[in-house]
């Protein structure tokens, strides 16, 4: 009989792609995904850092696994509690301190040892982790298992910029870059396994640098090529970049890759330079700026988006115009935006010039209305027009597949089950700040879906 594991996810997409590879790895020692934690054999908890309060939100999770195990205890029958991701690598001691029915606290960078953790956690051991053997993780996991037809490859992982505000170079450490050969490798297995779209994946993806076959070193604009080479694959997406290493290389790959999608999620933070400093981004918003049109110049198309953080220690009234001011300058497609969160051990927490809640509140509160009434606007521009939509979810309303445009527009659309998986000409509808309706262009009218299209 199999045995039951659930898995419950916090955060970005890195820690997505690591719950795929903690359930492969798993796969090949019986364990079966469930939905509910209510019968598992083992739960896992792979956790976020990055912004507040994510150690009481374990800690309130873990209080119902533990009533679960309990009971089953009571049967007779055992259970093994895990946490893994950023909260692990942070508070690992605590999380065991706190909580004595936790069986197993492990980092990101071992999740290819999880059959020996669970082989001494069986035994009644618990289990700690927290190493950094970066490089001996993707040697072991297993590679390119598809999971439908987006599939995510982490190429890069870890982060030596220091931003201020940040734990992710002290949770996930020094920035490493995965070689072409292995990352085409995995590529090409997603491919083989019906991946249409790969979204390249790291912490600080477009500062890839891996080994290649000439002893030399890749770039990310040299890894999308060779990727784009692959037969089969229609689109490449990448996530997430800093703005310092977007080079010519990767803004000409823009326009002249049409396999890689008109997108770009380049985070921003801030628009005041005197913020961006005490940030430690590297960057004025002038550079910033520049580089935007740079992209637009080599691909006038591209959806553009962000992450912003208001009430960073020391943020004036005008500080914060300056931000809302480049907002306006851009025009973003979508956006992340998140009140400043001080993490502790990052230089931030100790940074005089606290920004009171309600500041935080309001400033917030103003930034998002004008983000989300930029993306509605933006949405409302695709309205009437024709789009290629790859189907990779299906919706919750039985008959409804939801997919993404090459602008990463959600789109659902009723359609049948078998156009899960195919990438097909959608005529969009209407468009809401999240996303967009639309129905399928008959096959009668259906023409060959094309990657470039006019601006959305
Ligand atoms: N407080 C608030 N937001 C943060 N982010 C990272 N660290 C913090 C923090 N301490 C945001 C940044 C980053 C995104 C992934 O999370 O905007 O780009
Ligand atoms: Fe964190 Fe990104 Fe800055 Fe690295 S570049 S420290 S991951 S915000």
């Amino acid at each position: 009989m199999s045995k039951k594991l659930y898995i419950k996810t916090w955060g970005c997409q890195m820690n997505v792609y690591d719950s795929q590879k903690m359930a492969d790895v798993l796969a090949m020692m019986g364990y079966a995904p469930v939905e509910t934690p209510d019968d598992a054999d083992l739960m896992i908890l792979n956790t976020c850092h990055i912004r507040e309060k994510a150690t009481e939100k374990v800690f309130s999770d873990l209080g119902r696994l533990r009533d679960i195990k309990e009971a089953r205890a009571e049967k007779g029958e055992k259970a093994l509690i895990a946490v893994a991701g950023c909260v692990a690598q942070a508070e690992g001691a605590e999380i065991m301190q706190r909580a004595k029915y936790v069986d197993m606290v492990f980092g990101p960078q071992v999740y290819h040892k999880l059959p020996e953790m669970i082989l001494n956690a069986t035994g009644g051991e618990r289990v700690v982790n927290t190493d950094f053997p970066v490089e001996s993780k993707f040697d072991n996991l297993p590679q390119g298992q598809s999971h439908g037809p987006s599939a995510m490859l982490s190429v890069q992982e870890g982060c030596d910029k220091f931003c201020t505000f940040c734990v992710v170079p002290y949770t996930r450490g020094a920035e490493y870059s995965r070689p072409i050969k292995q990352v085409m490798d995995e590529a090409k297995q997603m491919v083989d396994g019906g991946a249409k779209e790969i979204m390249l994946l790291g912490q600080n993806v477009n500062a890839y640098h891996g080994a290649n076959d000439n002893g030399g070193t890749a770039d990310l604009a040299e890894l999308i090529t060779a990727i784009a080479g692959l037969n089969g694959l229609e689109r490449i997406r990448y996530m997430t970049s800093h703005p310092s290493d977007m080079n010519e290389s990767l803004i000409a790959a823009h326009g002249s890759i049409a396999k890689l999608m008109p997108f770009l999620h380049l985070p921003v933070q801030s628009g005041s330079d005197r913020i961006l400093e005490l940030m430690n981004r590297k960057h004025t918003a002038a550079e910033y700026l520049d580089i935007i049109s740079r992209v637009k110049k080599a691909r006038p198309d591209i959806a553009l988006s962000s992450d912003f953080i208001v009430g960073f220690p020391g943020e004036t009234d005008d500080d914060h115009a300056q931000t809302m001011e480049l907002a306006r300058q851009v025009g973003f497609a979508s956006c992340y935006s998140f009140k400043y969160s001080p993490r502790p051990g990052t230089p931030g927490a100790a940074m005089g010039g606290i920004v009171s809640e309600q500041v935080k509140d309001a400033r917030l509160h103003e930034l998002q209305a004008f983000l989300f009434a930029q993306q509605l606007d933006y949405n409302k521009q695709s309205v009437g027009k024709v789009m290629p939509v790859l189907f990779d979810r299906k919706g919750d309303k039985p008959g409804q597949l939801l997919g993404k445009t090459p602008w990463m527009q959600s789109v659902y659309v009723t359609a049948p089950d078998r156009l899960f998986g195919e990438m097909t000409d959608v005529t969009i509808e209407k468009a809401f700040q999240n996303g967009m309706s639309g129905t399928i262009v008959t096959t009668e009218l259906q023409s060959t879906p094309s990657q470039k299209r006019e601006a959305a």
